[in-house]
């Protein structure tokens, strides 16, 4: 009998270090697939709007005259400017240019500009916005840039039944109802790919996270709480909640099934959101890859609104993930500059414990290296898992 091999490689230090590859990973990933854009209810009424980076582009959501969301891209069909460079805000009945004054409904119409009336050959609707698919799941908005998105049934409520195993578990949570009550953004100077890296191991949990592995014993041995199907790491008998002294939490939500009670489980929604569900809060991460070196990460923290609405003090529950967050994003800018050392060209290696995020790697070498369908990327050389061209 073959003993498998204890270490597996990574990935080479260049992928998470290359402007090129970091382009690439822009265009065939973060413009490409379904990505988490905002909390529903960031938008709450007609021509409120926010402006979200996803990839290179600038998304601009917001709500029409009758409450429903909508995603344009965040540039003028006149000369290309701007429409809003304030991250929220807003905008009344139109969203007006602020270079020459041309006018969109919150349909994105072209509903007036200057001169208008004297063009009477300009088709309103060929210079509309240019719309972005999207959907709405657990509270959030996402969006997706491809001109034929892929099925978001399958990359988005599909990866959690299949980490959960269970299509009707993450329900149960009823995550788009809960309210917001705390959201912290972390610059992290680290490559996107670290984090998803870091997020999907726990050999690291008894070195740098005490709070976590006292309220989740399991941990302590470096099982991922991802590693198997359906596993939620269960509380420690000493745990009353989910919180930074494994002090009492709140009530459980709901809709919980029994055996949802006093687990924790992991989710990782590729390509830049990560979703923990306790019984008593969801906290969802989203990414915002920056650079090779920097990611916006926006962490939430959601408890069922009658939570919020007593006032009650979140603060040693939000606490937990938040120490929890410090000391990964830490773990991850102390590895970042070793990414361009020359004791790292060829990589580094991945334990027992880890040998699942080598599915991650193959999945981005996978994205990177398939056939461009852009006649700007047709162009390209073939750069996967070489570095060795430009985007
Ligand atoms: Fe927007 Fe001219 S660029 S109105
Ligand atoms: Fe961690």
């Amino acid at each position: 009998m073959t003993v498998p091999p204890s270490l597996l490689t990574t990935l080479p230090g260049h992928h998470y270090t290359s402007p090129e590859l970091f382009a690439r990973e822009q265009e065939r990933i973060f413009e490409s697939l379904w990505f988490c854009a905002a909390r529903s209810t960031e938008l709450a009424a007609p021509g409120a709007f926010r402006t979200v980076p996803v990839g290179r582009e600038s998304v601009l959501l917001t709500r029409n005259g009758a409450g429903e969301p909508r995603a344009f891209l965040n540039v003028c069909r006149h000369r290309g400017a701007r429409l809003r460079t304030e991250e929220s805000g807003l905008a009344g009945r139109t969203l007006r240019c602020p270079y020459h004054s041309w006018s969109y409904d919150l349909d994105g119409r072209l509903v007036a500009a200057p001169n208008l009336a004297r063009m009477p050959d300009i088709d309103r609707t060929a210079y509309g916005l240019r719309a972005v698919a999207l959907r709405e799941w657990l509270g959030y908005l996402w969006v997706c840039l491809a001109d034929e998105p892929p099925p978001f049934e399958e990359q988005v409520p599909g990866a959690a039944a299949e980490r959960l195993g269970d299509a009707g578990a993450i329900g149960r949570y009823g995550a788009e109802g809960l309210g917001l009550g705390r959201r912290v953004r972390y610059e992290v100077n680290a490559n996107w790919k670290l984090i998803v890296e870091n997020f999907m191991e726990c050999y690291h949990c008894a070195t740098i996270h005490p709070e976590l592995v006292s309220v989740l014993p399991e941990f302590v041995r470096g099982r991922a709480a991802q590693s198997s199907v359906g596993h939620g790491a269960v509380f420690a008998d000493g745990a009353r909640g989910f919180t930074v002294d494994g002090g009492e939490g709140f009530g459980r939500l709901p809709g919980l099934a029994d055996e949802q009670d006093r687990r924790y489980y992991a989710i990782t929604v590729r390509p830049q959101v990560f979703i923990n569900l306790v019984p008593d809060h969801v906290i969802v991460h989203r990414m915002f890859p920056a650079a090779p070196d920097r990611t916006v990460v926006d962490c939430d923290w959601l408890y069922a609104p009658e939570v919020i609405a007593s006032g009650a003090d979140l603060s040693r529950s939000v606490e937990l993930f938040h120490r929890v967050n410090v000391q990964d994003f830490a773990a991850c800018e102390r590895t970042q500059p070793g990414m361009g050392s020359r004791a790292y060209r060829a990589g580094g290696v991945l334990v027992p414990s880890e040998h699942h995020i080598g599915a991650f790697h193959s999945w981005v070498t996978g994205l990177l290296a398939e056939t461009p369908e852009t006649p700007e990327a047709a162009g390209t050389p073939e750069t996967a898992g070489t570095g060795g061209g430009a985007a």
